[in-house]
């Protein structure tokens, strides 16, 4: 109810101001500073983040809240600690890991992203979905950008991307939490802005999660692009290597749908050649097909054919042979 939730909120707002001590002001804690300064991180954005670090130890986060009277039921309710397997105690669930605190829209900690310091499994802890936290209802840092019709939002794959896109002045970029884009993310976003350009990993999860997600987005009536980094890249690692122009000349090159998908039907084919061409076509023509807008259709029709060298009309009599089989 009400009166838990409130509860829980306040519990969220505690610790990740626990942990944002830590991380700044302990010695301890230089750990975790240290790993964010290798990565780049300015101590302003830390701020602006209000990024934490989790001791390795068990009972950090415990022995804290004790000291302030807080029902540990209540630390399990938010998921900041788990119950031991004898039923003996509890203890924290984020240790030795880099804090992300995550707002809802009202700026409200809702939950906490972990990224492990070192190595470890998992890379990436989030909480538990709980009575204020639900990932497929939030997107990271949309409480952050600006509410235009006209900026377009970033949504990228994880916090760090985020957090390296913003410190490079990229202020519209959000990040999805590590799910698929949901349906109810995408109208989130549409309350934000009327455009959003995807700009996941450059990795074969990353490209299906892009077809997905741009069906998701459109689906809500937000104009989608992609951004298509090098092989491998990340946003975060792709603007440490190459700076922020490159990344805005990204931006500038972001496909739409449909060429976003010619793209990638061409991956591998070399157009040059009559069986790269052939094979080729038969993709573009599962492509060009779906296109239910007329003038949008044709518009890309004559594109290809362009690019292929072939007369526009045979490539319209493939499209037909592919809706209407039986003609
Ligand atoms: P860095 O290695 O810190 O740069 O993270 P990354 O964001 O580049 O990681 P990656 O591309 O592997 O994953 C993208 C996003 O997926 C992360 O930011 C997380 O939100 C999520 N993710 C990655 N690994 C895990 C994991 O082991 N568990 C969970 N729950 N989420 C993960
Ligand atoms: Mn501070
Ligand atoms: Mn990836
Ligand atoms: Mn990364
Ligand atoms: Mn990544």
């Amino acid at each position: 109810d009400f009166q838990q939730r409130r509860e829980q909120l306040r519990i969220n707002k505690l610790a990740a101001r626990f942990y944002h001590n830590i991380l700044l002001n302990t010695r301890e804690g230089r750990r975790g500073l240290e790993y964010l300064t290798k990565r780049g991180i300015k101590p302003e954005t830390i701020e602006r983040f209000q990024l934490g670090y989790a001791l390795p130890a068990w009972d950090g986060l415990i022995k804290y809240f004790g000291s302030q009277g807080i029902d540990i039921k209540d630390l399990q309710k938010v998921g900041l600690v788990i119950p031991r397997k004898d039923n003996r105690g509890y203890y924290d669930r984020f240790r030795d890991r880099i804090m992300f605190p995550i707002e809802d829209v009202t700026k409200n900690i809702i939950g906490f992203g972990g990224r492990i310091v070192g190595v470890g499994e998992p890379k990436y802890l989030n909480s538990p979905e709980t009575p204020v936290f639900s990932k497929g209802e939030n997107l990271y840092a949309l409480s952050m950008i600006k509410k235009d019709p006209e900026l377009d939002a970033i949504v990228v794959e994880g916090y760090m991307d985020c957090i390296s896109l913003q410190q490079n002045g990229f202020t519209q970029a959000v990040a999805s939490l590590g799910t698929a884009l949901t349906q109810k993310q995408a109208r989130l976003l549409k309350k934000y802005t009327n455009g959003v350009i995807l700009a996941y990993d450059a990795d074969s999860a990353g490209q299906t999660a892009t077809l997905r997600g741009m069906e998701i987005l459109a689906k809500e009536g937000l104009n989608v692009k992609v951004l298509s980094l090098p092989a491998g890249k990340d946003p975060d690692e792709f603007i440490r290597r190459k700076g922020r122009d490159a990344f805005r000349e990204q931006l500038t090159g972001a496909l739409d749908l449909v060429s976003y998908k010619l793209n990638l039907a061409k991956k591998g084919l070399d157009i040059q050649n009559s069986d790269g061409k052939l094979r080729f076509i038969k993709r573009a023509v599962e492509v060009l097909s779906e296109i239910e807008n007329e003038v949008e259709k044709e518009i890309y029709v004559q594109k290809t054919a362009t690019e292929l060298n072939i007369p526009v009309q045979v490539l319209k009599d493939e499209i037909k042979k592919r809706q209407f089989p039986n003609n």
